[in-house]
C-alpha cells in the first residue's frame, strides 16, 4: 500500500436502527468492513488541544468511528493533498487503508474514538517519524 493516497480513504455509512429507547449501529466483518475485524481500541478523555495519530501504518487498516462527541482526522498520503474529515456521528466510520499518515485533533469534550483495525497490535506496522513516511512512500 506505499502507493496509497487519501482517495482510498472513505466515509462509510454504517447501518442505523432507530429504537424509541435508543440508537443501536452494528459492524459485522464481511459486511459492514472490508477487512476482517482482529482489535479495537478506543481513545478516551483526550485533554482538549491535544492531539492523537501522528503516524502511518505498512499493513494496517482501520475504520475510525465517533463513537461519541466529535474530533477532526486529517489523512496526507505524502504527496501534498490531504484531506480533513470530522467526525461526529455514531453511524458513519472512515476507512484508513495502510500508506497514509494521520493526525486526529479537536477532540470534543467526552469524546470517544472507536477504531476497529485489520491486525493485532505490532509496533513494527507503525512509520512515526514523518521524514521516514515520505521515503517510505517515493519507494
Ligand atoms: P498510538 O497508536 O501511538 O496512539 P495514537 O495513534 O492514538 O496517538 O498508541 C499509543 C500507545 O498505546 C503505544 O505506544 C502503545 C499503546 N498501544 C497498545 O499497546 N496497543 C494498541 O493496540 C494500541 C493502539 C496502542
Amino acid at each position: 500500500m506505499i502507493k496509497s493516497n487519501v482517495y482510498d480513504c472513505t466515509m462509510i455509512e454504517l447501518d442505523k436502527h432507530h429504537h424509541k429507547k435508543g440508537n443501536i449501529t452494528v459492524v459485522e466483518n464481511g459486511r459492514t468492513v472490508p477487512f476482517e475485524v482482529r482489535r479495537t481500541y478506543y481513545l478516551y478523555d483526550v485533554p482538549s488541544g491535544e492531539s492523537r495519530g501522528g503516524h502511518a501504518h505498512r499493513e494496517l487498516r482501520q475504520l475510525i468511528v465517533a463513537a461519541s462527541g466529535s474530533f477532526d482526522v486529517t489523512l496526507n498520503d505524502g504527496t501534498g493533498v490531504k484531506r480533513t474529515f470530522t467526525l461526529n456521528r455514531p453511524y458513519q466510520g472512515l476507512l484508513v487503508v495502510p500508506g497514509i499518515w494521520r493526525e486526529l485533533n479537536n477532540f470534543s469534550s467526552g469524546s470517544v474514538c472507536l477504531v476497529l483495525a485489520s491486525h493485532e497490535y505490532d509496533e513494527n506496522d507503525y512509520i512515526r517519524d514523518y521524514g521516514e513516511f515520505l521515503v517510505y512512500k517515493k519507494r
